[in-house]
This record gives C-alpha cells, sequence and structure tokens, in this order.
C-alpha cells in the first residue's frame, strides 16, 4: 500500500538506519527526512538516499512551526516518526536549555503539525533512560512500560516530558501516537562522541580511550537496524495510545565494551585511562522487552558478539565518515570534555 511516511532526525545516527530499511523494504512508501543537521549529522550519511526518487529531504528545524507546516502541507505525510532530538547526555550536563526546546517543544510543533494536517500516526521514538537506572546488584530488576518515570540527566527529563506529551495529545485530541523506548543501539553511522564510536575512533588512532570511573555501569545494547525493525513493528502492529521497550537482553559493563573494542582492532589495554566520573551517572540499564515480543512478535536477531564486529568492520573500512565527524568543532568538544577530565 503507497504512503508517505515523513521522519525527523533521519540525517542521525538511528533516523537513517530507519529510512534506509523503509527504502530497502517498503518499495510503496515514500520517505520524507526533516533534519536541521546539527553537529550530530554528518551528512555523507545520507548521500546515497538522496539519489532515490522515493526520498525527499528537507533541512529544516523542528523547532521551527511555518517551516514544520509548510512541509507538511507540501508533502501530506501518512505516518510520522519522530527521531529528531539532541541526544547526548555529557551535553546535556553542559546546556540544558537546548535540550528542553529540542526535544520537548520541538515535538510539540511536530505534533500540532500533525495534529492540523491529519495522520494516521505519531510515532515518538523514545529512550529507556526515562526509567532512571537499576542497581548493580540486582541483576533480577529489568525496565517495564509501566516502570515509574524517574529521570536523572537533563536528556533523559526532556525526553520524559516528550513521550508525556506524545500520550497527553493521544488522550486530550485523540491524536493516534505511539511511543517505543529503546535501550542503547550501537552501529554503523554513530557520532564519535557515543562510547563505542568514540572508542573505536580513539583505539586507531592510538589515543588514550576515557573510561568514566570504574567503567563498571551497565548498558543493555541493542543492533541500531533491530531498533528500526521494533519501531517499524509499532508502525504496523501496534495499539495507539501504548508504549513498546524495545531492547535485546544485551548488557554489558563499559569496561567490558572498551576491552572488546580493543581486542578486535589488536590495540593494548595500557591504552584505557579511567577519568573523572559523569554527573549523576547512571547505573544500570536493562529493557524486559517481552510486551513488544508478545504484541508485535518483534525479536532482536543480531547477538552483540556479531553485531560489534559488523560494527567494528564499518567504522574501520569507512574511516573517512569517522575523519569527517572528528574534524572542526568536535576537537574543541573533545578538548572541552576530556582536556582536563
Ligand atoms: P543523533 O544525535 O545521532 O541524531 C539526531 C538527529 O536529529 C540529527 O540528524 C540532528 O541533525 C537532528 N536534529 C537535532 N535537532 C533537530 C531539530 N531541532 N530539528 C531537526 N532536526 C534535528 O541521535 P540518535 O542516536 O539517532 O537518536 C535518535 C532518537 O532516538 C533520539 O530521539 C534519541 O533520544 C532516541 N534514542 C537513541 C538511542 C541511542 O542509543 N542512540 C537509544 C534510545 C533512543
Ligand atoms: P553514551 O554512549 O554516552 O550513552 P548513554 O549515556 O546514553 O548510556 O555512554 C554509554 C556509557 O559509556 C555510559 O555509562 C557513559 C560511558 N562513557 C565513558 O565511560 N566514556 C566516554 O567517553 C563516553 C562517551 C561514555
Amino acid at each position: 500500500m503507497k504512503k508517505t511516511i515523513l521522519v525527523t532526525g533521519g540525517a542521525g545516527f538511528i533516523g537513517n538506519c530507519f529510512c534506509k530499511l523503509i527504502l530497502k523494504e517498503r518499495p510503496d512508501w515514500k520517505v520524507v527526512n526533516v533534519d536541521c543537521l546539527t553537529y550530530a549529522a554528518n551528512p555523507s550519511t545520507i548521500r546515497e538516499e538522496m539519489k532515490d526518487p522515493r526520498y525527499v529531504f528537507y533541512r529544516e528545524d523542528i523547532r521551527r512551526r511555518e517551516g514544520i507546516f509548510e512541509i507538511f502541507k507540501k508533502e501530506r505525510p501518512d505516518v510520522v516518526v519522530n527521531f529528531a532530538a539532541e541526544s547526548h547526555v555529557d551535553r546535556s550536563i553542559e546546556d540544558p536549555g537546548l535540550f528542553l526546546q529540542t526535544n520537548i517543544l520541538g515535538t510539540q510543533v511536530v505534533m500540532d503539525a500533525c495534529r492540523a494536517f491529519g495522520v494516521e500516526r505519531f510515532h515518538q521514538v523514545g529512550t529507556d533512560e526515562v526509567y532512571g537506572d537499576l542497581p548493580l546488584d540486582r541483576p533480577d530488576l529489568f525496565f517495564h512500560e509501566d516502570t515509574p518515570i524517574r529521570t536523572s540527566s537533563p536528556y533523559s527529563t526532556s525526553k520524559a516530558a516528550a513521550d508525556l506529551l506524545a500520550l497527553a495529545y493521544h488522550r486530550t485530541y485523540g491524536l493516534p501516537v505511539t511511543v517505543s523506548r529503546c535501550s542503547n543501539n550501537y552501529g554503523p553511522y554513530q557520532f564519535p562522541e557515543k562510547l563505542i564510536p568514540l572508542m573505536i575512533h580513539n583505539a586507531t588512532h592510538d589515543k588514550e580511550l576515557p573510561v568514566y570511573g570504574k567503567g563498571l555501569n551497565v548498558r543493555d545494547w541493542l543492533y541500531v537496524e533491530d531498533h528500526c525493525r521494533g519501531i517499524l513493528a509499532v508502525l504496523e502492529k501496534g495499539k495507539v495510545g501504548e508504549v513498546y521497550n524495545l531492547g535485546g537482553h544485551n548488557e554489558k559493563s563499559n569496561i567490558e565494551i572498551v576491552k572488546i573494542i580493543l581486542s578486535e582492532l589488536g590495540k593494548p589495554e595500557s591504552l584505557i585511562r579511567f577519568v573523572a566520573d559523569r554527573k549523576g551517572h547512571d547505573q544500570r540499564y536493562a529493557i524486559d522487552p517481552s510486551k513488544a515480543t508478545a504484541e508485535l512478535g518483534w525479536a532482536p536477531t543480531t547477538m552483540f558478539c556479531d553485531g560489534i564486529k559488523l560494527t567494528i568492520a564499518w567504522y574501520k573500512e569507512n574511516g573517512w565518515w569517522l575523519d569527517e565527524c572528528t574534524s572542526g568543532d568536535y576537537l574543541k568538544y573533545y578538548d572541552k570534555m576530556y582536556g582536563n577530565r
């Protein structure tokens, strides 16, 4: 069936993977990508899609109401998926205001456009970080969809507000909303401010690997394409007004991840440097994805041991992409965040 799907943030890490998946597996769908290309978006990421006649790109900011409404007027999307966000916890600690503007007010603008032009679905891409953290000594505990919201960082707080606003738009205005909350993603095209690409980049260049605290914090890793397939499953089989947790039961401590990367790249562990911890650092994230499995038939297909190899191989083959990301302002960012840490 023909559809127009409008994706915000489709030049970022997860959004671009989602656009590629739709173009590949839904041949009747047109993809409209709305992204203002912040520092986190390398234009080379979407170079191939730009050649596809079923793909349209608009450089626009989701906070700019007139611009967003114009795009909706022209494209009349059937389905909207909101990936656009400021997404890095460390940056949110430095500049919370921008996170509140983009992640909350930007989401409001996109939903207002959905209401004004009538869409069959608005999907909000959320994070498991809205549930706060779990203690390291309770491996029996997991995040469920009804786990209370208990955020730690300005980033997770802004994402929680956006989720709640989306659910409120469903209840108040009847907007057909779904929300997914996913654990940490990894894979190609992730900006090298996040743990895995940053460590791959540094190790490749024989630079120190800055591990926060003792490196014992645990994250639940999901291969990015599995996440995108989960979102597609929510769009096609999910119930309006519902939240779905997406995760892969792939818990690893940060120090384990760093050692795997060093070993895959044949680099020495002497490159590891333990640095000052992140403020308010969440201990452990762990998703219970059983609702998505039972109701949508979704389950991750890429095991961490395979996904991390694919990921490292991709960054090795596409060093030019990382080099484009790490020139210019990145150097200033790196120096500010890690210079005196
Ligand atoms: P990212 O930082 O790689 O990409 C974000 C994209 O949004 C960029 O292309 C950026 O240019 C765009 N953007 C930012 N502000 C915008 C604005 N005002 N207007 C238009 N475009 C704007 O982020 P990501 O890792 O791809 O995350 C995508 C979504 O998934 C986010 O909502 C994030 O909260 C959520 N999420 C991420 C993870 C993860 O592990 N990365 C896990 C769970 C949920
Ligand atoms: P990150 O990739 O920023 O994702 P999130 O904070 O959203 O989970 O960080 C993942 C984990 O890695 C987190 O516990 C912080 C840690 N970390 C480091 O130890 N060193 C680093 O340089 C970075 C960026 C993260």
